[in-house]
């Protein structure tokens, strides 16, 4: 067993290491790192030499890679790649309140691309440029979280289903959206609990962007959700990640949720690069859901709507 698994808190999380991830890796050892993500739920991988052909080549390993839209210009090439940093196609701190709120909003628990039909598995984000002090990303254990709670909640949850929007979480962030602009743009349904297929435990599949919970009125519904996320959230639940160049941190969305520590958004240059992998089988055909979202999404608001999917 080449890997070396070091805990972060006693079932949840852990920093990996014995694994070039630069060169194509063997069977077995794709099936161990497989394993170790089932189990951990949260891989850190640290100064992994990764660059984004590498980090492409290395993620298609976990399944089907989603595209980036892009609307606005990108300073990459490859369409695997999500822009997490927050530079402009020139390289230069894009320094403007939509960012901002961007930010802002990237540092309220989520779960990334709930909002979609088609939910993501995992997220593969690598550090290419980092602020002085590192930069955190915050990790929650949604596995422990529903174990615990009592078993009152858990048969009031059974059943239960949430409907997600992008556009829910940006209002959360400060983004002048109304209800009303909301209703009108997509959104997905997806269960509050669910079994989260690599280790059979079941899992909460909640956070910012979950709006409402179908057939609940809207604030006993609200209320509900504040309460999980609440209960996920506590520090025993919780870790940070403090980020170095070149280190790579695998969640899996499917028992997670996370979010962005503080950083100078206007003066500390951040370069962080994901790739996202779609749960379940590839696609048949080719598909771009992120782009078709947007499209549909595109209805004007009072103010723009920010440029990249969390
Ligand atoms: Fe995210």
């Amino acid at each position: 067993m080449p890997l070396t698994i070091k805990p972060i808190l006693p079932g949840f999380g852990a920093e990996v290491s014995g694994a070039d991830l630069t060169k194509p890796l063997s069977e077995a050892l794709r099936h161990e790192i497989l394993d170790v993500q089932h189990e951990w739920g949260v891989t850190v991988w640290r100064n992994t030499g990764l660059d984004d052909e590498s980090h492409i080549a290395f993620s298609r390993m976990f399944g089907h890679l989603e595209l980036a839209p892009r609307p606005r210009p990108s300073r990459h090439r490859h369409r695997e790649i999500f822009d997490a940093s927050n530079l402009d196609a020139e390289g230069a701190i894009i320094d403007t309140e939509a960012t901002r709120l961007i930010k802002k909003g990237d540092r309220i628990w989520h779960t990334d691309s709930s909002y979609m039909e088609k939910r993501s598995a995992y997220s593969l984000l690598l550090a290419h440029e980092v602020p002085p002090d590192g930069g955190q990303t915050w990790f929650a254990d949604t596995r422990t979280a529903y174990e615990d709670l009592p078993q009152s909640m858990k048969d009031r949850l059974e059943g239960l289903v949430g409907e997600n929007s992008y556009w829910w979480s940006r209002k959360q962030a400060g983004f002048a959206i109304t209800e009303e602009e909301i209703d009108a743009r997509p959104s997905a349904r997806h269960p509050l609990v669910h079994v989260h297929q690599g280790s059979r435990r079941k899992a909460l599949y909640i956070a910012a962007h979950t709006r409402d919970i179908v057939g609940m009125p809207r604030e006993e519904g609200r209320k509900l959700l504040a309460e999980l996320t609440a209960h996920a959230t506590q520090p025993k639940y919780v870790f940070a990640v403090t980020w170095g160049v070149g280190d790579l941190t695998i969640w899996d969305n499917l028992c997670t949720m996370h979010r962005g520590g503080d950083f100078d958004v206007a003066r500390d240059r951040r370069d962080m690069r994901r790739t996202t992998v779609r749960e379940g089988a590839p696609p048949s055909e080719p598909d771009d859901p992120f782009a078709d979202l947007y499209a549909a999404g595109a209805a004007p608001l009072s103010q723009p709507a920010p440029a990249r999917p969390s």
